[in-house]
C-alpha cells in the first residue's frame, strides 16, 4: 500500500534531512506499547554548526481504524532561519522487503489520481494491479504556530504527491507539525467510495492530541483484557507484553468487521506474502480467553472460504472440504511450488503444500473456541458445518488396508516440513504421518460430538443441507477408531511410517561445522544431499499432540483407537524427538517448552526463553525484518497463560494444573470464560480462581482430577505442592 509517512525538512540552502549527513548528538527511539505510540528523539548538528532537536510521535489509531498521525516538533537550538517542510503520500512503493523475493515482480500498485484538498490537504488513490482493490489516502499537514508558515506549494508525479511548506524557524522556539492521514479501501464497510471517505474524514479531522487521547483509551481497554502479569521475571514480562502488543497490532477490535485472516508474519513484513497457514492454532487460544469476538471473526474468514475448500477436495477426488496449506484472498491454494535455497542459489521443488493437517487445525480451532465461549449459535450455524465437512474429507482421504484392518492416509506431509517424500523415490508425500492420522481420528470423533450439541431442528437442517445420513456419521466413528498409527522401537510413535528406518543424523558434527543448523534442509541441499534421508525434523511433529491435548485426553484418544497409552508415552517420545529436531521454525520451541513443562522445568524454561528471543533477538539471523513470527509471539504468551497454569476448557469444566518454572514466582491473569471474567492467580504455593459477580450460576473448576463448584464472587483457593 502507499506510504503515508514521508515528512522531511531542509534549510533554504541545503538538502532534505538525512540522518547520514549530520552529526548525531542524541538518538532515542521508543515504542510505548501501553498506548501504541512510537517516539523518536534526535539531536543533531549539520555541516554549518546548526544544532537542532527533532521529536516525533507516531500513531496508527486503535480507536479510529481509518486514521493515523504523526506529530513533529523541531527546535532550532542555536540558529534561526527559513526552512522547507515536505509532506507526501507515496504510491510508487514496491514490495522489496524480502531479499530473496526481489527477482519477482514487486510492483503491485497502479496510480489512479492525486490532488489537493482545500489549503492544507493532499490525496492519493491507487489500485492493486491484480485484485483491483482501490485505496485512497488523504493527508492534512498543519504547522504550529500558524504564523510560522510563509507559503505552500504542491508537487505531483504519477502515484506521488507532496506539499512543500516554507516556514520561518526561530531559535529556541519549537515548530510543531501535525500530519494526519485517513485511509480507506474499497473493501471497507459503511462507505460510499474510498476517495470520498478519506476526504471527508480529513475535513472533519481532529487534532493529534484528540486522536492520541482516543487511541490511548482504546489501548488501555485492550490491555485490561489482554495483559498478563508475571512476578519475578522482568525480562519475560517485558517481552510478553511486546508480543501481546504485536498480536493486537495485527488483529484486534478493528478486525471484527473485516474479511481477514491472521497472517503468520503479522502485517509487519512481506515474508510469506501475507499467506494464512495453520499458525492460528498458536494464536487463537490467547484470543479465545481474552477477546473471543476476534477469534469468531477469524473463524468466519475460514467459513467464507468453505466453498473453495469443498471445490479443492472435489478436484482431488475427495469429499467434504480440503482447506489448502497456504491461502489468501479467495481461499484457493497459494503455496509456492518452487523454493529458493539462498545457500545454493538453486530453486528446488517445494512439496510442503501436502500439509493436509491444516484441516485438523481448523476443526480443532472451532471446537476450542466453542469450549471457551459456549457460543452455541456459532457452532450451530457455522462451526459444525466446517467440522463436518472436514471430517468428511478425512473419511474420504483415508483408505482401508485389509492386511492391517486399519485405515491409512498416504501422500501427505506432517508439520515437519523437512520430510516431503521417501528418499530415493519420486512419489510425493509420506505414509501415515502420526500427527495427521491422530488428528483426523480426533476430528472424526469431534464431528459426532458437534452434531450432538445442535438442537434437533438445526441438526435435521444440516443433515438435509449436506446430504448427511446416520450411516455416514457412523462410518466416521468407525474410520476414526481404526486409523493407523505407526510405532517403532519401544513405544516410539513414528513421525510417519518408516521414520525409524531413516538414517540417524550427525547432529554434533554438523553443529561443529556450521554452527547454526536450524535450516538443515538448506545446508544439506547445498551439499547435494537431502534431509529426507535422515531422522531430522524441522519442528515439533509427533510432539504437537502433547501440546494440543492433555495426557488424559490423549489416553482417551489412544484407547478409542486401540493403541496402548502408558504414563511413559509422553516422556519417552519427548526424549526421542528432542534430539532429532533442528527448530527451523520458531513454533517449535514453543511446543518443546510446553511438552517439557512438567517433566523438566529447567529445560522447558530454556526453550521458553529462546522462544521469547525469536524476534527481539532475531534468532533466525535476519527473518524478523521480513515480518514478525506471530505464532511464536502469541504462543509464548499462551505458554504462560495455559501451559504453565495447566488451564484447559474441556467438557464444560475450567481445568487447572499449575506448574510454574522456578524463575517464575507468580502469574496473574484475567480470562474471559463463557462471557464472564475470571481472575486467576498462580504462585509456586497456591492457585486462586475468582469468578466475577455477574457470573449467573455456579461454575465447575477442575484441579487435577477433582471438580470443585464455585459461585459468583467466590474465590477458590488451592494449595500447591512444590513438585507439581
Ligand atoms: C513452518 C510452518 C509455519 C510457517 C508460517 C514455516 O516455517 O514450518 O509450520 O506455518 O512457517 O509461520
Amino acid at each position: 500500500w502507499p506510504n503515508w509517512l514521508p515528512l522531511s525538512f531542509r534549510h533554504a540552502d541545503g538538502d532534505w534531512f538525512d540522518l547520514g549527513d549530520v552529526e548525531v548528538l542524541e538518538f532515542r527511539q521508543a515504542l510505548d506499547v501501553r498506548c501504541g505510540t512510537l517516539r523518536r528523539t534526535v539531536r543533531f548538528r549539520d555541516g554549518r554548526g546548526r544544532e537542532s532537536a527533532l521529536e516525533v510521535r507516531r500513531i496508527v489509531s486503535m480507536a479510529d481504524c481509518h486514521q493515523a498521525a504523526i506529530e513533529w516538533t523541531l527546535t532550532a537550538e542555536n540558529w534561526s532561519g527559513p526552512i522547507e517542510i515536505r509532506t507526501a503520500l507515496d504510491g510508487t512503493v514496491r514490495n522489496e522487503g524480502v531479499a530473496r523475493y526481489r527477482a519477482l515482480n514487486g510492483w503491485h500498485l497502479e496510480p489512479l489520481a492525486t490532488g489537493c484538498i482545500g489549503e492544507d490537504g493532499i490525496e492519493l488513490s491507487v489500485r492493486t494491479n491484480q485484485s483491483r482493490l482501490t485505496m485512497a489516502q488523504a493527508a492534512r499537514t498543519r504547522v504550529f504556530p500558524a504564523e510560522a508558515e510563509r507559503e505552500r506549494r504542491t508537487v505531483e508525479a504519477p502515484g506521488w504527491i507532496a506539499q512543500i511548506i516554507a516556514c520561518e524557524c526561530r531559535k529556541q522556539q519549537p515548530l510543531r507539525v501535525e500530519k494526519s492521514v485517513a485511509v480507506y479501501t474499497s473493501r471497507d464497510r459503511a462507505i460510499s467510495e474510498p476517495v470520498i471517505e478519506s476526504r471527508s474524514t480529513i475535513a472533519r479531522d481532529s487534532s493529534f492530541a484528540e486522536l492520541l487521547e482516543r487511541h490511548s483509551i482504546a489501548w488501555a481497554h485492550l490491555w485490561d483484557r489482554c495483559d498478563i502479569g508475571l512476578g519475578g521475571n522482568d525480562n519475560a514480562q517485558f517481552v510478553l507484553r511486546l508480543h501481546v502488543f504485536h498480536l493486537l497490532q495485527t488483529t484486534s477490535m478493528s478486525t471484527i468487521d473485516l474479511d481477514v485472516g491472521v497472517p503468520s508474519r503479522g502485517l509487519h513484513g512481506e515474508a510469506y506474502r501475507g499467506h494464512i497457514f495453520w499458525d492460528e492454532m498458536f494464536i487463537f487460544p490467547l484470543l479465545n480467553l481474552r477477546i473471543p469476538e476476534v477469534t469468531r471473526a477469524l473463524l468466519m474468514y475460514r467459513y467464507r472460504r468453505l466453498p473453495e475448500a469443498r471445490w479443492a477436495a472435489r478436484a482431488e477426488g475427495y469429499r467434504g472440504a480440503m482447506y489448502p496449506w497456504q491461502s489468501g484472498s479467495n481461499g484457493r491454494e497459494e503455496s509456492q511450488v518452487l523454493h529458493l535455497n539462498p545457500r545454493s542459489g538453486r530453486w528446488v521443488p517445494d512439496n510442503t503444500y501436502r500439509q493436509r493437517h491444516v484441516n485438523a487445525t481448523i476443526a480443532y480451532n472451532v471446537w476450542q473456541y466453542y469450549e471457551a465461549t459456549g457460543d452455541a449459535e456459532f457452532l450451530s450455524f457455522y462451526g459444525a458445518e466446517m467440522i463436518v465437512e472436514i471430517a468428511r474429507f478425512w473419511a474420504s482421504i483415508a483408505h482401508h488396508n485389509p492386511q492391517r484392518d486399519r485405515y491409512e492416509i498416504h501422500g501427505v506431509v506432517g508439520p515437519d516440513e523437512f520430510h516431503t517424500k521417501y528418499p530415493g523415490t519420486e512419489e510425493l508425500g509420506l505414509k501415515n504421518n502420526a500427527y495427521t492420522n491422530i488428528m483426523a481420528s480426533w476430528v472424526l470423533h469431534c464431528a459426532g460430538a458437534a452434531l450432538d450439541r445442535l438442537g434437533r431442528d438445526r441438526r435435521r437442517e444440516l443433515f438435509e443441507e449436506l446430504a448427511l445420513s446416520d450411516e455416514e456419521t457412523a462410518s466416521w466413528e468407525e474410520i476414526g477408531r481404526k486409523l493407523f498409527v505407526p510405532f517403532h522401537g519401544e513405544g516410539i510413535i513414528s513421525q510417519f511410517e518408516g521414520f525409524g528406518d531413516l538414517e540417524e543424523f550427525d547432529w554434533d558434527g554438523y553443529r561443529r561445522k556450521h554452527g547454526d543448523i536450524q535450516r538443515l534442509d538448506r545446508i544439506l541441499e547445498a551439499e547435494g544431499d537431502t534431509v529426507n534421508r535422515y531422522q531430522a525434523s524441522k519442528q515439533a511433529d509427533v510432539l504437537m499432540l502433547f501440546f494440543l491435548f492433555s495426557s488424559a485426553e490423549l489416553a482417551e484418544v489412544f484407547e478409542r483407537m486401540g493403541y496402548p497409552w502408558t504414563p511413559e508415552t509422553i516422556p519417552k517420545n519427548v526424549q526421542y524427538y528432542l534430539h532429532r529436531t533442528s527448530h527451523g521454525s520458531t513454533l517449535s520451541r514453543v511446543v518443546h517448552s510446553w511438552v517439557l513443562a512438567r517433566s523438566d522445568r529447567e529445560r522447558s524454561w530454556g526453550f521458553f526463553e529462546r522462544a521469547l528471543a525469536s524476534d527481539v533477538a532475531d534468532i533466525q539471523g535476519g527473518t524478523t525484518a521480513e515480518g514478525i513470527h506471530l505464532g511464536a509471539m502469541a504462543g509464548t504468551v499462551d505458554l504462560v497463560q495455559r501451559g504453565y497454569t495447566g488451564l484447559e476448557t474441556r467438557d464444560d469444566v475450567l481445568w487447572f494444573n499449575p506448574c510454574l518454572p522456578e524463575p517464575l514466582r507468580e502469574v496473574h491473569l484475567r480470562i474471559r470464560y463463557r462471557g464472564h471474567w475470571v481472575d486467576v492467580e498462580v504462585t509456586q504455593e497456591r492457585l486462586r480462581v475468582r469468578f466475577d459477580e455477574t457470573w449467573p450460576r455456579t461454575a465447575r473448576v477442575g484441579f487435577r482430577h477433582e471438580i470443585h463448584t464455585v459461585a459468583a464472587g467466590e474465590t477458590l483457593e488451592i494449595a500447591l505442592s512444590p513438585e507439581c
